[in-house]
């Protein structure tokens, strides 16, 4: 098996669109990478220069030791699951499970073998005589997953392989291809804009926007320490609140007059300077003496908790808490952090203000 390393990788589509700005990224051998962001952001572009189905105009991608950027597709040893499946839909799931194998000049008995692991791994042995047309949306993706696995490829590369599925099939889903890949062991790659997938399923996560890296560490290291005010925004949900503020001094900061103590701040402000103060919905608690006070408009329901949406100092905010915690009919909260959960940016580059 193999690692994947991206040094600098660039793209430019004909008509000067820079779809991908110089990505460096390292992915290890058996480990699960998710590419996560906004539509448009260049995620499927990247995997396509990956998988070959793109040309690289700038930089080096080597899988293992070897740089791929001028070997063919077929050749590159990696195997692609796509959004829609890209079954053929003439041929018998067996078939097109085979298809890959029998392109290779793999040995009758030896497809055989792997079609049937294959089908035993995904629980689709009574399907193998169907066609995709008289399979549901899941056995299909199973499918689909079952022909890359067949191969036995170096890298598996998906993009967007559950959104054509229902939520709850997508999640079935989901836990089935984490299952699948830590028995597998296969270096993954899987590229989606839903950022409970991504944190779900990664080993590393790597944010992106507007054709550029923003942040790539663990789901908690990126969960608890966004170095953007993008990331902070984009991973988390519902996202993040972001507060205008005012630099009290070293440890303080202010919203809308009221003060709040943060661990995390970057040393030397300027007392009063603008400063953005994030706090998730889900680390504020409610209670009798809490430093910061909110006006609640409405309260949604999700049955495990509950989110209380209004203002605070002026800006819109949500609180979120477990079910029954706060009285639903609450018209005022009285607000409290850990000033560990507090999360400073830079209003011009957005940048995280955190200790160096
Ligand atoms: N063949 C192409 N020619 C020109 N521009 C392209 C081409 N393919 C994609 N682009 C542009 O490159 C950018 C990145 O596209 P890409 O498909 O990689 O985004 P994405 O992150 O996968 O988005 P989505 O989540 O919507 O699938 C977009 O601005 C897109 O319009
Ligand atoms: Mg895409």
């Amino acid at each position: 098996m193999a690692g994947v390393s991206l040094d600098t990788v660039r793209k430019i589509y004909a008509g000067n669109v820079e779809a991908v700005k110089g990505v460096s990224l390292g992915i290890e051998d058996g480990s699960f990478c998710v590419l996560v962001g906004p539509s448009g952001c260049g995620k499927s572009t990247l995997l396509r220069m990956i998988a070959g189905l793109e040309t690289i105009s700038g930089g080096e991608v080597k899988i293992g030791d070897r740089v791929v950027n001028e070997i063919e597709p077929a050749d590159r040893d990696i195997a692609m699951v796509f959004q829609n499946y890209a079954l053929y839909p003439h041929m018998s799931v067996y078939d097109n499970m085979a298809y890959g194998l029998k392109n290779r000049k793999t040995p009758k008995d030896e497809i055989e073998k792997r079609v049937k692991e294959a089908a035993r791994i995904l629980a689709i042995e009574s399907f193998l005589e169907r066609k995709p047309r008289a399979l549901s949306g899941g056995q299909r993706q199973r499918v689909a997953m079952g022909r890359a696995i067949v191969r036995k490829p170096q890298v598996f590369l998906f993009d967007e392989p559950l959104s054509n599925l229902d939520a709850k099939l997508r999640v079935q889903m989901r836990v089935e291809i984490k299952r699948l890949q830590r028995a597998l062991g296969v270096t993954s790659i899987y590229v989606t804009h839903d950022q409970v997938e991504a944190m779900t399923l990664s080993d590393k996560l790597v944010v992106m926007s507007g054709g550029q890296i923003e942040q790539v560490g663990s789901p908690s290291e990126v969960y608890r320490r966004p170095e953007t005010r993008f990331v902070a925004t984009f991973i988390g949900s519902p996202p993040m609140n972001i507060l205008p503020g005012k630099v009290e001094g070293n440890g303080r900061v202010s919203i809308g007059g009221q003060s709040l103590s943060v661990s995390d701040m970057r040393d030397g402000l300027a007392v009063g300077s603008d400063i953005e103060v994030g706090l998730r919905p889900e680390d504020v608690r409610a209670g009798a003496t809490g430093q910061l006070s909110m006006n609640v408009d409405f309260v949604e329901e999700l049955g495990a908790t509950q989110l209380f949406h209004g203002k605070l100092g002026g800006a819109d905010f949500i609180v979120q808490a477990p079910t029954g915690q706060i009285a639903a009919d609450a018209k005022q909260l009285s607000l409290s952090i850990d000033p560990a959960n507090v999360h400073l940016f830079d209003p011009q580059t957005t940048k995280r203000l955190g200790k160096a």
